[in-house]
């Protein structure tokens, strides 16, 4: 397959990084299809395009025409099969799920066109974990995206020992074309490299906290003035879901069995009360007032 023929991509996950890749992809001319097994995800993910689109015209970022067009490039679907059976591209965005995304995988062989590549944008499972369950492992790669995937420019492509250079090839230019900055990692790593050097700078955010060396806030406050990140890690966390924090260190607990690699106290206090960030409306942060 060449770039040229990519015209349909199937997202399958409407959360928070499938709604705004589909969007993205739709905004760029591809025909998407994004499948989700709950219709609440779905609509919440209709309503957001709904509001962002008409949005982006108000601030003078899209023409009308360009946001109309965006909108009908756009549907949602609860059918997994109806959302792959025609599509060139498929970038699998479930909940981080071992045992979840490989059940997908098994059906997405079944069901994609035997020339589509089946890519996933995991934030820490390398393909290779999920590449055994499909006939087309040559085509399996992973292709890992940031949040607000509208806005981050980064796109992790990883290379597995069973990826084609053609098909990384592919995600990389796909990734050109949505108007990212991707890096291709020539080797499998758990975590890629920037939720390695990301989870290094949240865990050690945690024991200070938990320590009570001092608050999420001012904690937050020194990484944004002193090393000017945009944002601090218990913010980010919250952006990025604490459930997501809190299911990525559980499967790798049970993976290396190290206790470093257990979530913190407070991060399986917050999961428990499904203080999940901006997604329940409290995380680190209270957001029930916006
Ligand atoms: N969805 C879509 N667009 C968004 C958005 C959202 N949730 N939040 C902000 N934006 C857009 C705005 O529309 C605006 O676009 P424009 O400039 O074209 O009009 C632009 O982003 C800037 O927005 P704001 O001025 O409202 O706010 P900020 O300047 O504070 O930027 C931010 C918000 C982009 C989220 C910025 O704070 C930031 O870069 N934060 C760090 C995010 C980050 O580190 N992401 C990576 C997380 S790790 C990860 O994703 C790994 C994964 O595996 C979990």
């Amino acid at each position: 397959m060449k770039i040229d023929d990519i015209k349909k991509i199937c997202v399958v996950g409407a959360g928070n990084m499938g709604h705004q890749i589909s969007i993205l992809a739709a905004l760029r001319g591809y025909e998407v299809k994004c499948s989700d097994v709950s219709e609440e995800q779905l609509r919440k993910a209709r309503e957001f395009a709904d509001k962002y689109l008409p949005g982006r015209v108000a601030k003078g970022k899209l023409t009308e025409e360009q946001a109309r067009q965006a909108g009908e490039n756009l549907e949602f679907t609860t059918g997994l099969k109806e959302a792959a059976e025609d599509a060139d591209f498929v970038i699998e965005a479930v909940t981080e799920k071992l045992e979840l995304k490989r059940k997908i995988f098994a059906e997405l062989d079944q069901v994609a066109p035997p020339h589509a590549v089946l890519a996933t944008n995991s934030s820490f499972i390398v393909s290779s974990m999920v590449a055994d369950v499909t006939n087309r492992a040559d085509k399996v790669c992973n292709m890992h995206f940031f949040n607000p995937a509208l806005v981050m420019k980064c796109v992790e492509v990883v290379k597995g020992p069973h990826t084609s250079e053609e098909t990384a090839g592919l995600a990389m230019e796909l990734s050109r074309r949505l108007g990212k900055e991707p890096v291709e990692l020539q080797k499998e790593i758990y975590g890629f490299l920037v939720n390695r050097i990301l989870s290094a700078i949240n865990n050690e955010a945690l024991y200070l906290l938990d320590q009570g060396v001092a608050s999420a806030e001012d904690i937050d406050s020194a990484v944004v003035n002193a090393l000017g990140h945009p944002m601090g890690p218990f913010k980010l966390q919250d952006l990025t879901g604490i459930d997501l924090t809190y299911h990525v260190m559980i499967e790798r607990y049970r993976e290396t069995g190290d206790p470093a690699d257990k979530p913190s106290p407070t991060v399986v206090e917050k999961y428990v009360r499904r203080e999940w960030g901006q997604k329940t409306g409290k995380g680190f942060y209270d957001y029930s007032k916006k």
